[in-house]
């Protein structure tokens, strides 16, 4: 059985993430998507909302299961038997920061692979931060997150 994880901060999920979560969902067996502590950024939404959140947005999938880990990431890979981490790919500009996580994870465990996929088109200029900014000033979010949590996050950030 492959089980593939998918790890990020997800402060919100966004269309993207979403996107990736889709795509990805297709060619494992199972998807854990991880909640992680990412120690480079002060998360505005709890875990617990980030969970909820997710869950939301994903419905009820079968083969995909959402949980949280503070720690390392390829000691969560070991803890739930997985070899292969799931990044998303929305341009050139991500791919440094990416190839760098890739290979310190698998510096820690070299049985670990990070399997990159491009977000779609639409959502290549997506990211949560651009999500809470638009949010806190009553931009338009609509169109980038999942219809669902629209109203969490504008609760949470409307000024
Ligand atoms: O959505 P993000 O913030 O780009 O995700 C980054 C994340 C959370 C996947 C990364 O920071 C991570 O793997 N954190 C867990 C701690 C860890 O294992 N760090 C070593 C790899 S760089």
């Amino acid at each position: 059985m492959t089980t593939f994880v998918y790890p990020g901060s997800f402060d919100p999920v966004t269309n993207g993430h979403l996107d990736i979560i889709n795509r990805a969902s297709k060619i494992c067996d199972k998807l854990i998507v991880v909640v992680s502590v990412n120690i480079t950024k002060s998360p505005v939404f709890t875990v617990e909302e980030r969970i909820e959140m997710l869950k939301l947005a994903i419905g009820d999938r079968k083969n995909i299961e959402v949980t949280s880990f503070s720690g390392l990431l390829v000691d969560f890979m070991k803890k739930v038997n997985a070899k292969t981490i799931i990044k998303g790919l929305r341009a050139v500009s991500d791919f440094e920061s990416e190839m760098q996580m890739a290979l310190l994870n698998r510096n820690l465990d070299n049985d670990i692979d990070t399997l990159f996929m491009m977000t779609s088109i639409e959502n290549s200029f997506l990211s949560s931060s651009a999500v809470r900014e638009l949010a806190a000033f009553g931009g338009k979010i609509d169109d980038l997150v999942p219809e669902c949590i629209a109203d969490i996050i504008y609760k949470k950030l409307r000024k």
